[in-house]
Order: structure tokens, then sequence, then C-alpha cells
């Protein structure tokens, strides 16, 4: 949505909450309801809070608005702190000192790295990992572990094993402004189920010292999966968190603890997070329930969700590279895409090739890899804008809604497949 069009919904939602709030007090008054002090000091109090909410997500909204950026902007390393795990903080402020956009917690930074030994830059997507504060941002990096079928000389196109051996305080990293559909809105007092699974806890956890931050009062359950305690990052941060709010209950899973892994002192639930939890723990399924972690929980939480009846527009979740998940809606329309669009020819100009799309290759991005085409890619996630691809003739369309934008005449390559015979400028 449009900050212009959000600070006008705003203006608009104040001005309707006051005018109902004056309706039903003058409705009272007009059937000799009484109005006891009481009620009317709570209705007052609710009035005010709800406007000072929204207050609030207008103040942001101008504020992003006014200090956003586009393209590359340049972030100093300001502190390093190793977090256990194979998991480094990384604290940056933006080098020309300018006060930074708020952002909305759940959003992710992206990297332009000139990598030693490497071509072309590494384009990666960081979820900021903290509640927005002016002068710095936080993300929180775990070391990639080499595949197994490939060699250690390829680790020079690591960015995470760059970052965790090579870059120091004071260093200089190029820095797209915050994006990202996954957030939680903090101007929304609904309870809410956030879930991380290994380093899948950055975003949610944005989430949830924002709230905290905002000393919000409302239900926030944050259940974190890890597989043992040397895994188990920001351990003393969550436990003064569940011992300073109350309505935030935390909980930790360890699916494969330890010697010294203590159930009940480190962790409070031995096995993986999963649905079977939540039915046991939560009084109903009537949450906002928001996720990120390894493929195969994020797809056990979608279905097992789905299966305890909470509703599609319920679940909201990140997945840290290409969506491993389709949605109910999104499985039928992409099967019908495929369907429709076998036999197509795609033409990739610049290398001179035409291939035919059979509908078994998930994007655009896969089927030129697949035949040696190159193709820049960061994220392939639709997030990060590097796959970004000039359409010569034909049409296409995007199996999910990206993050980064795509102007008329392009497609993002990574979440892309055709609607008709295609010519790519690639
Ligand atoms: C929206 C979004 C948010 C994200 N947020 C986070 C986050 O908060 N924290 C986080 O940690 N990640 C996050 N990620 C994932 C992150 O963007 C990278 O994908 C991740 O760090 C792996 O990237 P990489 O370049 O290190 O490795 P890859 O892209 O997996 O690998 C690059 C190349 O290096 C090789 N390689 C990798 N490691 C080794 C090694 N040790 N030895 C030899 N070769 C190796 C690979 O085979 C490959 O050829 C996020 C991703 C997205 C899309
Ligand atoms: S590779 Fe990042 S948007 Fe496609």
């Amino acid at each position: 949505m449009e900050p212009n069009m959000m600070i006008n919904l705003a203006a608009g939602a104040i001005f309707g909450a006051i005018a109902a709030y004056v309706l039903v007090l003058a409705l009272r008054e007009a059937h000799g309801v009484s109005v006891t002090a009481r009620t009317a000091e709570l209705e007052q109090s609710l009035l005010n809070r709800r406007i000072d909410d929204l207050l609030e997500r207008g103040r942001l909204e101008r504020e992003r608005e006014q200090f956003s950026w586009s393209g590359w902007r340049k972030f100093e390393v300001m502190e390093r702190v190793e977090e256990g795990g194979d998991i480094c903080s990384f604290y940056l402020s933006p080098h020309d000192k300018r006060p930074l956009p708020p952002y909305l917690p759940g959003q992710f930074l992206t990297f332009n790295l000139k990598l030693p030994g490497s071509s072309s830059p590494v384009v990666r997507c960081y979820s900021l990992s903290d509640a927005p504060h002016q002068e710095k941002y936080r993300i929180s990096v775990k070391r990639q572990a080499p595949p197994r079928d490939e060699s250690r000389a390829d680790i020079r196109k690591s960015s995470s094993n760059w970052l965790h051996d090579n870059a120091r305080v004071g260093d200089i990293l190029d820095v797209k402004a915050p994006a990202g559909h996954f957030y939680l809105d903090p101007a929304q007092r609904k309870p809410v189920v956030l879930i991380g699974g290994g380093v899948g806890i950055t975003p949610v956890l944005s989430m949830l010292n924002t709230l905290l931050e905002r000393n919000s009062e409302q239900e926030i359950w944050f259940f974190y999966g890890v597989r043992c305690g040397r895994e188990h990052i920001m351990k003393d941060h969550l436990k003064r968190l569940a011992l300073q709010h109350p309505n935030a209950r935390l909980r930790v899973c360890y699916s494969d603890p330890e010697d010294g892994d203590i159930e009940g002192e480190h962790f409070q639930h031995g096995g993986r997070v999963g649905v079977d939890l939540f039915r046991d723990l939560l009084p109903s399924n009537n949450y906002d329930f928001l996720f990120c972690g390894p493929p195969p929980m994020m797809k056990s939480l979608y279905e097992g969700l789905l299966d305890w009846g909470v509703p599609d527009e319920r679940i909201h979740f990140e997945a840290f590279g290409p969506a491993s998940i389709k949605r109910i809606g999104q499985t039928k329309q992409v099967d019908e895409v495929n369907e429709a669009t076998e036999g197509f020819t795609i033409t990739f100009a610049r290398s001179d090739k035409a291939l035919t799309w059979d509908g078994k290759a998930d994007s655009l991005l896969d089927l030129a890899e697949a035949n040696g085409i190159p193709m820049e890619a960061g994220c392939r996630a639709g997030n990060c804008g590097t796959c970004i691809t000039a359409i010569k003739a034909g049409t296409s369309r995007h199996t999910i809604i990206p993050s980064a934008a795509a102007e008329p005449g392009t497609c993002l390559a990574c979440c892309s497949v055709p609607t008709s015979d295609l010519t790519l400028e690639a």
C-alpha cells in the first residue's frame, strides 16, 4: 500500500472511530440507556489506545517515506556479536549518518557483496533481527555449511561465510532499503503466535522485540525450535523478556537435546515445534500465526494449521530461499498455468537459444540454468530484484507476490512462468 494512502486511511480510521463513539453515546442518551462511569471510562481508554496506535502508524509511515532510499546505500559495520550456533549478528549504521527509516518487523535488507574471486557481486537478503531503532540496524547471519557434493572452492561465492570470516567493524557494505511482505503490523493488537526454527528466528524475533518494546499487552506466544543448546541463541535476552512480560509466553523446543541440556531449565519441550504442541498449549486456534524456518518445518506447520481449521489468511510465513510452500489457492492456479503453458517457446535472445516450456521447471530462471544460460540471481524468492529480466516479446506471470518491484516489460525470472511464447533479454 502506498504510504500516502496508509496515512489517509489512518486519518480516516481515527475520524471514523471518534464518529462511531460519539454516535454510540448519542444513541444511548436518545434511548435512555445509562452509561456508567466505568463503562464510559473503559470505552474512552480503548478509543484512546486505538487513536494512539493509528497516529503512531501514520508517523512511522511518514518517516518511512521521508528517510527511505532507492538503490544501494553505504553502511558501516559498527559491531559484531557472536551469538553461538554459528550465528553472528552485525550492527550496521548508515555511512552518511542520515536517519534511518523505521521498518516493519519481519522485513529484510538486501546486500550487494563484492566477494574476492567472484566475477559478479553476490546479492543476498538478511532479515532485520531486532526492533526498529533510529540509528542502527541489526542482522543475524548463520554460517552456511558446505554442501556435501561441492568442493570448498565454491566458498568464495558464499556471502554468509564471507560475512563471518571477513566483515569487520569499520567495513562498508552496500545495502538496499528494508523490504518484504512478511511483517507484523505493530498497530494491531490481535493475539499472535510467532514461530522461529533455527536461524528463522530472526524475523519473528524482530516482531517479538517490537511488540514488547512498545509494552504491548496483547497475548503473544513465541515458539523457538532448535536441535540443542548449542544452537539456542539469545538465551538471556529471551529469558529476560519472558520474566518482564507475562503476556508473552516463550516456549523453546529442542529436537535433539545433548548431555547438559536440561528440560525445564534450558528448554521447555523435547521434540519439534508443531501443531500437536499448539493444540496442547493454546486455548484455541484463534490467532494469527507467523513463522519462518527450514522448509520441512514450514510445510508441516502450514498443513497442520490448515488441518486444525486455521483460516489461510491468518497464516503468514517466509522462506529464506525459493518458496517451498504453495498456498491452497495458489497450487491450483499454478497447476492450471503450467498445464496451459506447456509447449510455449522461450527464446533467450542474448544467448541465442530457444527452449520449450514443458511446465516442469519452477521458473524461467530454473529453465535457463538447467540449460546453461547465464542469468543473475540472488535470493531466488522474488525479494532482491537481481534476476529482473526484460521481456522483448510475449507475456509471463509471477507465481508469488514478489517483494522486489518489476516494472512493466520486465519479470523476476526466479518466480515467473510464461503465459505465451516469450522472448527474454538473457
Ligand atoms: C527474505 C530472506 C531473509 C533471509 N534472512 C536470513 C537471516 O536472517 N539470516 C540468515 O542467516 N540467512 C537469511 N537468509 C538466507 C540468506 O539470504 C542466504 O541465502 C544464506 O546466508 C546462504 O547464502 P550463502 O551465499 O552463504 O550460501 P549459498 O547461496 O547457499 O551458497 C553460495 C555458494 O557457496 C557454496 N557454499 C556455501 N557455503 C559453503 C561452504 N561452507 N563451503 C563451500 N562452499 C560453500 C554453495 O554451494 C554455493 O555454490 C534470508 C533469505 C531471504 C530470501
Ligand atoms: S533472485 Fe532475487 S528476486 Fe529473483
